[in-house]
Formats: structure tokens, C-alpha cells, sequence
């Protein structure tokens, strides 16, 4: 019997660890890569448009679309009444979000028609012709407001707690407060969203849609339609960028696709402008962040209380557990002895916030640090010395417990952080920029080494699982399905990395294809960056079963025991002898041996219990640090970012190649968050950075000048994960807090650093300007 383990796969050098290319790379390259809008259109195919509102809050009084209906080319208008069944897209149980508005509306820019036309241009013109009369609400646009507003919530809150932060506040030798204000992001992937919705016999429909979760799109659009889920096939080869913003937020067109379908019985297609994408859909979470701490004179942090406030638009969506993975993030890599956390996600009259990298996590996080940074200030200390203070002990230490009283048994953030102090030489160049900011009068430096360290698991424990669906065929080659979702993090090259090696044959004999309904039921979203941990170890399971009946049928074939057959390099070796893989394969078909198998995996260990604010909500932590160095134009604001190292933890790697892609994207990404992408709502509600003319993600000229990205080698999980690997997905998005730290740093040169310039986020060149003019008033 092949007794191919986690363990033993490590020694073998196959196609698990090592650096192939994504297989599609060279297809992005090439543009040869489909995606949904490249699918050749059925004939007679119709384009769909919505028509948004204009109004944060108002009762829709009066609905004129006739014009709308009389545009030459127009085939049909959509509105609430024609949802054959229920008018609800909530991902929750509580039905909190329409198809379509239903005689209110509940943001600016909120969808209250459809139209279907001929072509998509006239579709977009049409939708402009509705006359709608409001009865305006009173609205309520930001945290402030809605806190003012009574603080209406969309979803009930968490808390966290462990000791008794409030009197050890109380006690502490020092105690500060702050407030922190962490703005929210656009996915900006670049393809948007899409939907193609195609009607088949009797109740069937096929929808191809650009979403992370396949599943709840068919859910969603067999409930809308009135429909049993077996009706519904949903399918989707790769997403041009997911982010999070198409965990959820495809649903709306997929379902207006499969209406507008069912209805005409034509093929219809939903692909809305980047403007009305923008508009329409949720984003990342802003937060209020209200924080308290007790320290001593060492800066040793005696007990946290923080409340995160975020805005998360009319409905619940995912607000839930994302501001639950705020409060589990707040921590950091840190101890707090005494703590207290509490969420408050409020209803406002915007867009509904959704998922997006990191879900919650990273906010969480840039409070937790501006909390050691605060600590730093407030003893005149660099904040590098108040982080290694604070860190969470090893397995054995009794400082190890997290506010919701999971033990960390895998911390390792103590030597990321001291090999990278010591490979980027952070002392000797925090010594030189100090040096440096005495003598320059405009141009000031700032440097900060951040740690982070990232739960892995959905926080509800059933969205761990998944399955795969291997076939293998009498030619040998193998065909691979599994329920995760592509949408370029390079999961499927992934999946089949781990598959090939099950069987160790090239990877060009593994079929990866597109992720369906039909084929895998009952998936979770590719989410949480879990898709590798899960459906490689489906995968796995599922080459587990064919190797068992192979080496059944081999054995007795060849007449000998199991224990003398192995998978070796693109063969199976029987006792002595070396049998081709295609061969045994085509052997084995002959003799009726099943090739094909069902995988399964549920993730072992985790449990959580949210009334009580207990458990072990993560299977394993992820961990990884960054050193980042600026300058800033004191008369102007604007800066660069000098240099980058990082450091970053993924387990023994299942491809480095496109691990480290992650790093750099998720550290790229996540600097636009915290430095230039700015969200902007009028009193209006009315979003007015709707475009890249108005909001800025990083071009290539923002890449950091010197930027110089390593994997930790020598880490393996601790946990048996497929090749013990970690995943890799969200963490390095909270790498470039310390480009913010670094920001902090440089604007507080200007006072000599005595006091915290406490930056708001995204810390835009204005927000810099400002925060150097204040304190050089003080
Ligand atoms: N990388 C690319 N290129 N495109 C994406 O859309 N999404 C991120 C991350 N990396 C994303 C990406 C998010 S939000 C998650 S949760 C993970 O990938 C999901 O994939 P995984 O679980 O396979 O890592
Ligand atoms: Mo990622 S935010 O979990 O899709």
C-alpha cells in the first residue's frame, strides 16, 4: 500500500512545493483566457441595465417607466412586483435585501429597475428615462451619523472579553484614549461584475456569473425564481479579481439575469459599468475605532477596551462576521492581560458593505497597532521595542490566550520578526533617518516593522468544508473539479499541484475545470483564504480513493502485497517492476476498477461559540512582517515609499511562485488601502469616487522603490494541512500598516516625536499636509 502521508509527500521533490507557473498566466498575458463576456453569446442573447435611484433614503411615491419601456429596442422593464417568487438576495436569515427596491429606497445609487434591451447600450440609455417620485427620509451617511442617529444596528454585536479591563484601566500607572477613523475600499477588480444567464427546458437554468461562491448564487437565484436548487446550474471558470466584492454581491445579477431569462425565454446578460459596479455594490468596512489603554512605564500593556464601529450600509450582508473578525484581529500579535471588545455594526443609508481581503481583519489590526504606536509615543520609545514587549508567548507561556480564549500553540512571530530586524537592518537605518531628519528641513523619513498575525477558518465553523471530483480517465489522464473558485490567487494550479503529486504524475496530465454546481454541491465561498487548505485536501481524498483501489487491483494482478506498490515519477512500481501510470490505468479499466471518486474534507479542531465569546474559531495562525521606509514632502504632503522587506509566513509553500505573487499583490493592495484609496460620500449619500478618474488605486510608479519580498523557509504548518503548507490569501494585505507607521513616523519628526500624529486612514497626501501643519502649530 502507498502510505503517502503529509509527512513523507515532504521528502518527495513532485509537483507539490515547487514553482510552476499559474496555468493561466500566460493566457492573461495573451488575453486567450476566457472569461464571462468571452463566452460566444447565444443567439438572440438580450443585455440587462439597472436603473438606480437617487435618493439615500425616500419612499418611492411614484415609478414613471414608460419612457423607459418606449425606447426603440427595448424588450423589457424589471421591477420588484416581477420576482416570480421572493424579492430577497440576503445572504443572512434576515431578509434584510432586496432584489430590487420595494417601494423604499435605502441608498443612493440603490437599484429599483432592470431593463432588457437589444444591446447594452441601449439598455444604459434607456434606464436613464424613468421619472420616479421620492418622499424623502432622513438619512444617515457615515458612523457619525448613525451613532447620533441612535445607533441602529444591522446585525447584533460581539463581544470579547477576558479580565476585568475596566478596573485594571482603572489601576494602570498609565492610561490613554484615542479614536481612529479607518476608511472603507473599492474591490476595483478588473473585470467587473457579470452575469449570463441561460434558460434550458421545463424550470432549468444555467447561469455562467463572475462569484467566489457558486453556491449561494444558485441558492439565491432558485429562490427568486421559485425554483428547487437541482434546477439551477451554476458555472464560472475564473474571476478577473474577486477580492471579496463577489462573495456576495453577484447575486443581484445573477438573478436579474435568470428573471429577465425565465421570462423571455432568451439568454440575458447582466454586465454593468464600472460606474454603476462601483455605485451598486458593497465594499470594505470603514470603521470608528474608540480605544482605551493601561500600560506601565515599561510599555507593558495591563488591559485594552475598544469598541469598532463600522458602517455597514442598509443591510446585514456579511457585517456579521466581518466585524466579528475585526474584534478577533483587534489583538494583533499581542497580549492583553485585561480586555474588553466590543463591535458595533451600524446601519447606514449606503451601499451594503460587504467582504473584501482580509473581511474585517485588517481593520481590526490597524487599531490594534495604532495602540502600540500610542504606547510608543507616550514613552518616548520605538514602537518595534513596545510590539516585542507585548507578543504572545509560546505554547508553554500563560501569555498566550486570545480575548476570545483560544491558546496560540504555533506562534512563531518572535523569530519573524528578529530575522527580519535583522536582514533589512532596521536599527542601523531607524538610527540614520532619525540622523537624517535633523539636518533636512522638507524632505522628513519615517520607518516601522509591522508583524502580523491572521486567523485561519471561516468563524463559522460549517463554511469549513468542501469537496472534489476527480476523474480518471482510461488514457491516464485526469480530470479535476473541485468547489473553490479561481479568480487569479492561482488556487486551481494549486489543487492541481496537489493532485498530480497524489499520483505523481506531471501536472500537465491534470485537467483543471471550471468550477460548477453540477459537479461539486453545497461549496462555501472561495473565501476566508482557505481555498487551497480545503480543496486541496478534498482533492487529496479524492486521489486517496482511486490510489486504494489501484493498489487493491495491483496487487492482486501482479500478486503481490500493497505494501510493495508505490506511485513513483509517472509510473506505479509493483514489486520490481516499473508499470507506466497510462498503462495501469488502462489495465485497471479493463478489469472494471471505478476511476473516478468524490473528496471530502472538513477542517478538524475548530469550534466557536458566539454567544460566549469562546472557543477555537482558527484552525492555525498565519504570520509575516514588513519593514517599510518613506519620505514625505513636508511643504506638500505628497511622499514615496523608499523600501519594503518582508518577511512573510506560509507554512512549507505549495508553490513559491505564486505565494510570493500573493504577498506582493496583497502588500500592494493593502497599501492603497491605508495610503491613497479614498472613498468619498456627499451630504447627498451620493458616492462621488465612482471612477479611477476620482479614486486611486496604486499605479506601478507606487510600487515601493526597493521592495524585497521572502517567504519564511524554514516554517511548516504544525498542523496536518495539505503539505503543511499555510494559506496565503489575506495576511499580506495587513503587511503595510507599517508603511502607514512609517508615514506617522516621518510627519512626527516635525515635532520631534513627542507626540503620536494620530493618521486616519488612508493617509493621503492632504491627510499628511494636515497632519504636519498641526503639529508644527503646537
Ligand atoms: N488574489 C488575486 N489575484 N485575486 C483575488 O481576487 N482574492 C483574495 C486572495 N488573493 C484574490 C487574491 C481573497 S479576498 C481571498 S479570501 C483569497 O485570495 C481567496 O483565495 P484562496 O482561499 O484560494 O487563497
Ligand atoms: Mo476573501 S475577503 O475572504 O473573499
Amino acid at each position: 500500500m502507498d502510505k503517502s502521508t503529509f509527512e513523507d509527500r515532504q521528502s518527495i521533490a513532485g509537483p507539490m512545493h515547487s514553482e510552476l507557473r499559474h496555468d493561466s498566466a500566460h493566457k492573461h498575458v495573451a488575453g486567450t483566457a476566457d472569461y464571462i463576456d468571452d463566452i460566444p453569446e447565444p443567439a438572440g442573447i438580450l443585455h440587462g441595465a439597472l436603473g438606480l435611484t437617487d435618493r439615500a433614503h425616500a419612499e418611492i411615491m411614484d415609478m414613471d417607466l414608460s419612457a423607459v419601456a418606449a425606447l426603440p429596442g427595448v424588450v423589457s422593464v424589471l421591477t420588484a412586483k416581477d420576482m416570480p417568487h421572493s424579492n430577497d438576495i440576503s445572504p443572512t436569515h434576515l431578509h434584510d435585501e432586496p432584489v430590487l427596491a420595494d417601494g423604499r429606497v435605502q441608498f443612493h445609487g440603490q437599484p429599483a429597475f432592470a431593463v432588457i434591451a437589444e444591446t447594452r447600450d441601449i439598455a444604459r440609455r434607456a434606464a436613464r428615462l424613468a421619472k420616479i417620485t421620492y418622499r424623502d427620509l432622513p438619512h444617515m451617511i457615515d458612523v457619525a451619523d448613525a451613532m447620533a442617529g441612535g445607533g441602529e444596528l444591522v446585525t447584533p454585536p460581539l463581544t470579547l472579553q477576558r479580565g476585568d479591563a475596566e478596573g485594571e484601566l482603572e489601576r494602570a500607572p498609565r492610561r490613554l484614549k484615542g479614536r481612529m477613523r479607518i476608511g472603507g475600499q473599492e474591490h476595483f477588480y478588473l473585470e467587473g461584475h457579470i452575469a449570463l444567464a441561460v434558460p434550458g427546458e421545463d424550470d432549468e437554468m444555467a447561469v455562467w456569473v463572475s462569484t467566489q461562491h457558486p453556491s449561494e448564487v444558485q441558492h439565491m437565484v432558485a429562490q427568486v425564481l421559485g425554483v428547487p436548487s437541482n434546477a439551477v446550474t451554476v458555472n464560472v471558470r475564473r474571476m478577473g479579481g474577486g477580492f471579496g466584492g463577489k462573495e456576495t454581491q453577484g447575486n443581484q445579477f445573477a438573478a436579474l439575469a435568470a428573471v429577465a431569462a425565465r421570462k423571455l425565454r432568451r439568454a440575458v446578460k447582466f454586465r454593468p459599468d464600472r460606474d454603476d459596479d462601483m455605485v451598486a455594490t458593497g465594499k470594505r468596512h470603514d470603521f470608528l475605532v474608540d480605544y482605551d489603554v493601561g500600560f506601565d512605564e515599561d510599555g507593558q500593556i495591563l488591559a485594552v477596551h475598544a469598541t469598532y464601529a463600522a458602517r455597514c450600509g442598509f443591510s446585514a450582508d456579511l457585517s456579521g462576521p466581518v466585524t466579528d473578525r475585526a474584534l478577533f484581529h483587534a489583538d494583533n500579535a499581542y497580549y492583553y492581560p485585561h480586555v474588553k471588545l466590543t463591535s458595533q455594526p451600524l446601519k447606514t443609508n449606503t451601499v451594503s458593505n460587504t467582504a473584501f481581503r482580509g473581511f474585517g481583519g485588517p481593520q481590526g489590526m490597524v487599531g490594534g497597532e495604532r495602540i502600540i504606536e500610542e504606547v510608543a509615543f507616550a514613552l518616548g520609545k520605538d514602537p518595534l521595542e513596545i510590539r516585542k514587549q507585548n507578543f504572545y508567548g509560546d505554547k508553554d507561556s500563560d501569555r498566550n490566550v486570545t480575548p476570545y480564549h483560544q491558546k496560540i500553540e504555533d506562534n512563531i512571530i518572535r523569530q519573524i520578526v528578529e530575522e527580519l530586524e535583522t536582514s533589512a537592518e532596521y536599527q542601523a537605518r531607524r538610527a540614520a533617518i532619525i540622523d537624517f531628519n535633523r539636518s533636512s528641513r522638507v524632505i522628513r523619513k519615517g520607518i516601522a516593522l509591522t508583524p502580523v498575525k491572521f486567523g485561519i477558518s471561516f468563524t463559522l465553523t460549517h463554511l469549513n468544508q468542501a469537496g472534489a471530483l476527480v476523474h480518471v480517465y482510461n488514457d491516464g489522464s485526469v480530470h479535476l473539479n473541485h468547489g473553490g473558485t479561481e479568480m487569479g490567487q492561482g488556487l486551481y494550479t494549486k489543487v492541481a499541484q496537489v493532485l498530480a503529486d497524489s499520483f505523481q504524475i506531471d501536472i500537465d496530465r491534470v485537467k483543471i475545470t471550471a468550477t460548477t454546481t453540477g459537479k461539486v454541491p453545497n461549496t462555501s465561498a472561495t473565501a476566508a483564504s482557505s481555498g487551497s487548505d480545503l480543496n486541496g485536501m478534498a482533492a487529496f481524498d479524492a486521489a486517496r480513493q482511486i490510489k486504494e483501489r489501484l493498489v487493491a487491483f495491483a496487487a492482486e494482478r501482479w500478486q503481490t502485497t500493497p505494501d510493495n506498490i508505490s506511485f513513483v515519477p509517472n509510473h506505479v512500481k509493483i514489486g520490481e517492476e516499473l508499470v507506466p501510470f497510462a498503462e495501469l490505468i488502462g489495465q485497471a479499466y479493463v478489469a472494471r476498477v471505478q476511476l473516478s471518486a468524490a473528496g471530502f474534507y472538513k477542517t478538524p479542531k475548530i469550534h466557536w461559540d458566539r454567544a460566549a465569546g469562546r472557543g477555537t474559531p482558527f484552525y492555525y495562525f498565519a504570520y509575516g512582517a514588513a519593514v517599510s521606509e518613506v519620505s514625505i514632502d513636508t511643504l506638500t504632503g505628497e511622499y514615496l515609499v523608499d523600501r519594503v522587506d518582508v518577511l512573510h509566513d506560509v507554512g512549507r509553500s505549495l508553490n513559491p511562485a505564486i505565494d510570493l505573487g500573493q504577498v506582493e499583490g496583497g502588500f500592494v493592495q493593502g497599501m492603497g488601502w491605508l495610503t491613497t484609496e479614498e472613498l468619498w460620500w456627499d451630504e447627498k449619500g451620493r458616492l462621488r469616487t465612482h471612477a479611477p478618474s476620482t479614486y486611486k488605486i496604486p499605479l506601478a510608479s507606487d510600487r515601493p522603490k526597493i521592495f524585497d519580498v521572502r517567504l519564511a523557509e524554514w516554517s511548516e504548518n504544525a498542523e496536518k494541512t495539505v503539505g503543511r503548507s499555510k494559506a496565503v490569501g489575506e495576511p499580506p494585505l495587513m503587511l503595510p500598516i507599517s508603511v502607514l507607521e512609517a508615514l506617522s513616523m516621518a510627519v512626527a519628526s516635525v515635532a520631534d516625536y513627542r507626540e503620536c500624529p494620530r493618521l486616519d486612514t488612508p493617509a493621503t497626501p492632504e491627510r499628511v499636509l494636515m497632519a504636519v501643519e498641526r503639529l508644527r502649530g503646537l
